[in-house]
């Protein structure tokens, strides 16, 4: 119990959270299970079908996304440009529902990863913040 807490408070910090979740090897596993899920559970394919066709570079985009948003190195931005999360969405209906189904999938993906406890729960909270950013974007809030 206090090792939890003790990590908990490390993540966040530099590219702790990138170096926890497994770099960009670990982060692209996270990625390719939670695509999996989303193709594979109906309940989720309003939001898998607005996805282009090409997959893969959805796969991609997100993977190499996270790895910089936890703190590691910005493939993203070398490979694809700035992006501003938000406004990348804006196209799309995201409600609370969306936002929910989204978050949902990416916690069964985390769930399954060879990932303590405590880095499963933050990224969860964390999560949050973005996904709630875009709903409120999508809404024009
Ligand atoms: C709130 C629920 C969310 C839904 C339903 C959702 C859904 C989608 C969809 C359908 C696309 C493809 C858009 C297109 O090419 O037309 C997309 C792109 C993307 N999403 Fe999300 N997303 C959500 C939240 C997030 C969050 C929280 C992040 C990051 C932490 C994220 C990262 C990305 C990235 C990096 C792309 C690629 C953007 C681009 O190519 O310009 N998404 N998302």
């Amino acid at each position: 119990m206090k090792q939890a807490v003790t990590h908990q408070a490390e993540y966040g910090h530099g590219d702790t959270t990138y170096q926890a979740a497994g770099g960009q090897v670990g982060i692209r596993k996270l990625v390719d299970c939670f695509f999996d899920f989303m193709a594979n559970d109906a309940k989720y394919s309003v939001i898998y079908d607005w996805h282009p066709q090409d997959k893969e570079v959805s796969r991609d985009k997100l993977a190499l996304f996270l790895c910089g948003w936890m703190g590691g190195p910005r493939p993203f931005v070398e490979k694809y440009g700035q992006i501003r999360i938000p406004q990348a969405h804006r196209h799309l209906t995201i409600t609370a529902v969306e936002r929910d189904l989204w978050l949902d999938c990416m916690s069964r993906a985390l769930n399954v990863q060879d990932y303590p406890p405590d880095l499963v729960k933050y990224l969860q909270q964390q999560l949050y913040i973005p996904a709630e950013r875009v709903r409120k974007v999508c809404m024009g809030e």
